[in-house]
């Protein structure tokens, strides 16, 4: 009754009215979803069999490392709270909710031969609760989260990691498979490998750039296809859902209207998007990476490129293993063409060989990295197509940061308008848009920024035992778009 209440009053003072934003529907069957992560969200993080993973071992033993040196160990304590994470999804009126499931809370060490029933229990009854609200899970397999001994065995940048991820892919189809109709393998490899063995800015914490994190990146995109296939042959025909691997990228706008500022913006798309996605979508890494790592590599003294090469089987093997695009999306960049970086460390940056901004007159987020950019996103879901045979898209994740409690969140409410606003007119460019999906349905653990920057359309209360969550003003807007499917007061057919 409150939240009733509270969300008319709210919707009421929202103004939604903007002569630019697009005021056509969205098709009946376009899907509206929310997102979370289990290590953001769940907490419990020994509770009841579960085992310690990278972000646990990462943070308990670099806790400075956090901003104000917090931790995901209570998070939003969905653990205990899911039945309230259902409560407010029902409330906004999303159709689905995308969550991971943590390998370590259903397999402790990471292999199959001990699975911790309490853990899948917690995501039995998750799915069983978001069904009887009739919301569908999208689950996402690993989001982070590796298992402590997978990682002292090596991690991603170790071979033995394809076959075990694909067991545990497996397990989860078993497992929770008859209730799900949407899988994704992976969420954002390119922060798992860049982030976590590249530039070390992630869990585990590796800084070995230009070399583990194209190691990782090739077992990663193996583990998806082999999970792909395993689904395909085994699951697929009883089971009837679809699997997808999630790329994030930034748009990068070339800087200016020369040449080589286009070169510049599209080596950067192909480094940070086509490095995952040409082999799902296409086939093998883009040629600009082969070919400037390759050159780099032997320039620097090494007697092979430093990225991997795949044979043509392998090739075959991963080329197709999608069943739809799933892209997550936030901002934008300037990219600009710059010389050659001199022949020293192996670098993925030095790799890429471009430079990149974000002027000072593009509205800020709180984060670093963040500037508000809606035509982004219409951009590069037309790149999408162009790029990647007009494949059917769901965005799995976008949203943007504030550092405040604040309540009435009014930039958020325009953010998701305007953002979806260029969804949809990419729509009407011929864009397969089938789905999106709002980062967050609620603030919780953003990794390295800890509880600093909040993405929720709910507000959580971290100082309160009951991590009490409070809708924000754009958890009514949000609902009013899932219920209407209008982003405007009044929309056309
Ligand atoms: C990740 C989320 C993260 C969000 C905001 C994505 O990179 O998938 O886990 O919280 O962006 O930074």
């Amino acid at each position: 009754m409150f939240l009733k209440g509270f969300i008319f009053c709210c919707l009421l003072a929202i103004s939604i009215a903007d002569d630019e934003t697009n005021n056509k529907l969205f098709p009946e069957d376009f899907m509206f979803g929310a997102a979370t992560a289990s290590y953001q969200v769940e907490g419990a993080w020994d509770e009841d069999g579960k085992g310690e993973n990278i972000w646990d071992r990462y943070i308990h033993s670099n806790p400075e490392l956090i901003a104000n040196n917090d931790s995901g160990d209570v998070a939003c304590d969905s653990y205990h709270k899911y039945k309230e994470d259902v409560a407010i999804l029902k409330e906004v009126g999303v159709d689905f909710y995308r969550f991971s499931l943590s390998w370590s809370r259903i397999l402790p060490t990471g292999y199959v031969n001990k699975v911790n029933l309490p853990g899948v229990t917690y995501y039995k009854n998750l799915i069983k609760e978001l069904k009887n609200n009739g919301i569908e899970p999208l689950i996402t397999i690993f989001h982070w989260d590796l298992p402590q001994p997978l990682q002292d065995m090596g991690g991603w940048p170790s071979d033995f990691i394809v076959e075990t991820f694909a067991e545990y892919a497996r397990l989860c189809f078993e497992l929770f498979g008859d209730d799900v109709k949407y899988w994704v393998t992976f969420n954002e490899p390119k922060q798992i490998c860049l982030g976590g063995y590249g530039q070390g800015y992630n869990a585990p914490g590796i800084s070995l750039t230009g070399l583990a994190d194209y190691v990782c990146a090739h077992h990663v995109l193996q583990a998806h296809a082999k999970a792909w296939h395993i689904y395909d042959q085994e699951f697929r025909a009883t089971q009837q859902g679809q699997v997808s691997i999630t790329i994030d990228t930034r748009w990068f706008e070339p800087a200016s209207d020369s040449e080589e500022d286009a070169v510049a913006a599209e080596t950067a798309l192909q480094f940070n998007y086509g490095w995952y996605a040409n082999p799902v979508y296409n086939s093998d890494y883009p040629e600009i990476m082969k070919t400037r790592i390759a050159e780099r590599s032997l320039a620097e003294g090494f007697n092979h490129s430093r990225l991997p090469a795949f044979t043509d089987e392998e090739i075959a093997y991963i080329s197709g293993t999608f069943d739809y695009m799933a892209v997550n999306m936030y901002s934008s960049i300037l990219a600009v063409a710059t010389d050659e970086a001199p022949i020293a460390e192996p670098s993925y940056n030095y790799d890429m060989g471009i430079d990149g901004y974000q002027p000072d007159d593009w509205e800020s987020a709180s984060a670093p990295w963040f500037k508000i950019t809606p035509w982004g996103i219409r951009k590069l879901l037309n790149w999408l197509k162009e790029t990647y045979n007009n494949p059917t898209i769901i965005i799995t994740e976008n949203g943007m940061p504030d550092n405040s409690s604040v309540i009435d969140d009014v930039t958020r409410v325009r953010f998701f308008r305007d953002y979806l606003s260029n969804v949809r007119s990419a729509m009407e460019d011929g864009v397969n848009v089938i789905g999106y999906t709002a980062w967050s349905i609620m603030d919780n653990f953003e990794w390295g920024l800890g509880y600093t920057q909040k993405y929720g359309l709910y507000h959580v209360d971290f100082d309160s035992i009951n991590r009490t969550r409070t809708p924000k003003t754009s958890a009514a807007y949000y609902k009013k778009v899932t219920e209407t499917h209008c982003l405007v007061d009044t929309c056309e057919e």
